[in-house]
């Protein structure tokens, strides 16, 4: 069966959207909903799905019966491709960051049943990942396969990440005639590590949404650079509004700070949405601070993109680094 005939194919792509009840958005008269992008899939979730939907198709329609990414030893990314190679029936190579013993670690463990196969390079030599050089010589390696860049940030991600945009404003369009307002969403906030995922809002927030302000939380430290990427990948970015916040980053990526983790589990037993501390966590924290400093005006409807990543996790309470309180 082809990708594009499979049952989950066809059903994917419609999450839901949860309008969230909370003292703090009471008192501030704010709106935050949530689009849960989590319930997507249990495994092919989030932003993960909405950036591998088109390379499929794009590995499918030219032949390419494999595919090999890159990323840490608990990426969200390579489980969620491991799961839709294995779904899909591609060929799976990840090339990871750091030792073998990683292994055997919960989601690394999970991409192997699935049928993934693991290459670990060195930190020096993983630095290269997107250099001509070193990927010419990947490809002489495996020369039917399709190659995506770590976090699945690549060209072909920004229309599967455009149509959250498109899917938010048909949701609203109905809560608008349910409701008989006109409401519209003023911002969208989103996670932001390779900025793929900002990109394609900014992009889908440009065909269908345009007075929307689309924000990323970097959950790096020094992300400045990466507002280079986002216009690198989105041609017309001038003619909207949207933000990078760098400053919330609580020491860097993979740091959970004390508040952050108690955020996180405050946050869930508050609105019963499970979330990380990595990436959906951070983005919450700061969400929460903005609108406790009167970022935005009273009435302000916020939008949230909850990416997935629970399946990390696993791995944070393996290590003891975190752990959730349900
Ligand atoms: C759960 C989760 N949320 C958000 C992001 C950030 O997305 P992006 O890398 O497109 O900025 C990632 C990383 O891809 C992720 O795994």
């Amino acid at each position: 069966m082809s990708f594009i005939e499979s049952t989950l194919y066809q059903t994917m792509g419609h999450s839901p959207l949860q309008v969230l009840t909370h003292p703090l958005l009471t008192e501030k008269s704010i709106t935050v909903s949530v689009k849960r992008d989590d319930l997507l899939h249990p495994d092919i979730s989030g932003n993960k799905w909405r950036k591998l939907k088109y390379n499929l198709l794009y590995a499918e329609a030219n032949n390419k019966n494999h595919l090999i990414s890159f990323g840490g030893a608990f990426s969200n990314h390579i489980h969620a491709l491991a799961a839709a190679c294995n779904h899909f029936k591609f060929q799976a190579t990840g090339i990871i960051r750091g030792e073998a013993h990683y292994a055997s670690n919960p989601t690394l463990a999970q991409v192997q049943k699935w049928g993934m196969e693991l290459q670990f390079i060195d930190r020096k030599t993983y630095r290269l990942k997107e250099q001509y050089e070193y990927l010419t010589t990947l490809q002489a390696q495996y020369p039917t396969a399709y190659i995506i860049p770590e976090g699945g940030s690549n060209k072909l991600a920004i229309p599967g990440v455009e149509e959250v945009v498109e899917e938010l404003t048909q949701q609203y369009k109905l809560i608008n005639k349910q409701t008989d307002k006109q409401q519209s969403i003023d911002h969208i906030f989103t996670a932001t590590g390779s900025a793929g995922t900002l990109a394609g809002l900014i992009s889908g927030a440009l065909k269908y949404s345009p007075n929307t302000i689309v924000n990323g939380i970097a959950v790096l430290k020094d992300a400045h650079y990466l507002t280079q990427t986002v216009k690198d990948f989105v041609e017309q970015e001038r003619k909207i509004n949207w933000h990078l916040h760098t400053n919330f980053h609580e020491g860097g990526y993979g740091k959970i700070s004390p508040t952050l983790a108690d955020f996180c589990r405050q946050f869930t037993s508050d609105t019963d949405i499970p979330i990380e501390p990595i990436y959906s966590g951070k983005m919450f924290y700061a969400l929460w601070q903005l609108i406790e400093q009167d970022y935005f005006p009273v009435g302000t409807n916020i939008v949230a993109l909850h990416t997935g990543g629970l399946q990390g996790l696993a791995g944070l309470k393996a290590q003891k680094r975190f752990t959730p309180s349900v």
